[in-house]
């Protein structure tokens, strides 16, 4: 411990302040008046006492030294008991250092990000937005689109009927038939919309999900118009070093069908690059004649190519989520971390 009254002094003002800023109350701040400036033992009026100890040619300035401290925490005892007087002050109850609520910030969905971002990357590429009905018809569903009624898909063991021939549509390919029927070709369109399906509510699988149909139809158009496109598509979304394949695959509605898979190259946090898996995005193909017919179209004249994705499916894939069902449960914790 120094003995230098400079010093002393500095110490002092420093402890009085500290001992302010923290006495919760009225009694608390007396008692610190009385620790320091107190009369008979107060630890600054001790100093002030005991300057005739000192070498005469010290006093003036170590006087003035601890009448300025004395000044500075008299200041400060006063300040403080206002503050503590204030209705809203800490003697109120109110603790003003809390930090503050943050106000909610809401945010999409992480799968209608998906579909933002999916939609967003075809309008560039010069796709129009369509869609159609949930409740839709048999015809519509399944006939039109080359699969008679006797398919599986069209059981109802698989598909939800509401009356007679009406169902809840179990895929968005039925927005193929209706924009085909609207509007003349040329047609790009995206159509992202919701589909239901018989199926058990499971880590993979939903009764209602989303997908989004991609159609495009005009003359000449070719299986190169489909893989270039699907692959800028790929490109786009994942980054300019993912890679795409066609697998041979069946739908009623394309020939030749194919499901399509990317891989990716991820790049680690330690800056070391490596190639995922193959991984499924969608099922595609080149739009069957009957189907184009079945529309009112000319299939020598007209061709396409279509696709059918699951964005749930992507969204997974894209933040590494293993259960589709925390997409549907939607606890905030979860859905927080997709707020951007
Ligand atoms: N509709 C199919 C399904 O739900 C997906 C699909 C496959 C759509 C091929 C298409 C396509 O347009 O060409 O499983």
């Amino acid at each position: 411990m120094t003995t230098n009254p400079r010093e002393v002094l500095a110490t002092l003002e420093a402890e009085a302040l500290a001992a302010i800023a923290t006495a919760a109350d009225a009694d608390g701040l007396e008692a610190v008046r009385i620790a320091f400036l107190g009369r008979s033992e107060g630890r600054i009026s001790a100093v002030l006492r005991g300057l005739g100890s000192l070498p005469p040619e010290e006093r003036p300035a170590v006087g003035q030294e601890a009448n300025r401290v004395k000044g500075v925490v008299t200041a400060a005892l006063e300040e403080r008991t206002a503050a503590l007087e204030r209705p809203d002050g800490p003697a109120s109850g109110t603790d003003l250092t809390l930090p503050g609520r943050r106000p909610w910030r809401g945010g999409l969905h992480p799968v209608t990000q998906a579909v933002d971002e999916i939609w967003h990357i075809f309008r560039d590429l010069g796709f129009a937005r369509a869609r159609g009905p949930e409740a839709d018809t048999e015809w519509y569903n399944f006939e039109a689109l080359n699969t008679p009624l006797d398919h599986p898909a069209a059981d109802e063991q698989d598909t939800l009927y509401l009356v007679d021939s009406v169902l809840l549509r179990s895929h968005t390919s039925p927005v193929q038939m209706r924009t085909m029927e609207t509007y003349p070709p040329p047609i790009r369109i995206i159509a992202p919309g919701w589909v239901y399906r018989r199926d058990t509510y499971d880590a993979t699988h939903t009764p209602a999900f989303m997908q989004i149909e991609g159609l495009v139809i005009d003359e000449g158009v070719t299986f190169v118009d489909f893989k270039a496109t699907l692959g800028e598509f790929a490109r786009r979304y994942w980054g300019p070093d993912t890679q795409i394949r066609f697998r041979p695959s069946f739908f009623p509605f394309t020939e030749p069908s194919a499901e399509v898979d990317v891989k990716r190259v991820i790049t680690r946090p330690d800056g070391t690059r490596e190639d995922t898996d193959w991984l499924e995005i969608m099922g595609a193909g080149m739009v069957d004649p009957n189907v184009i017919s079945n529309a009112g179209l000319d299939p020598e004249r007209y061709t396409g190519w279509a696709f059918g994705m699951g964005p749930a499916r992507i969204a997974m894939l894209k933040h590494g989520v293993d259960d589709l069902r925390t997409f549907f449960e939607n606890d905030v914790r979860f859905l927080e971390q997709f707020v951007r």
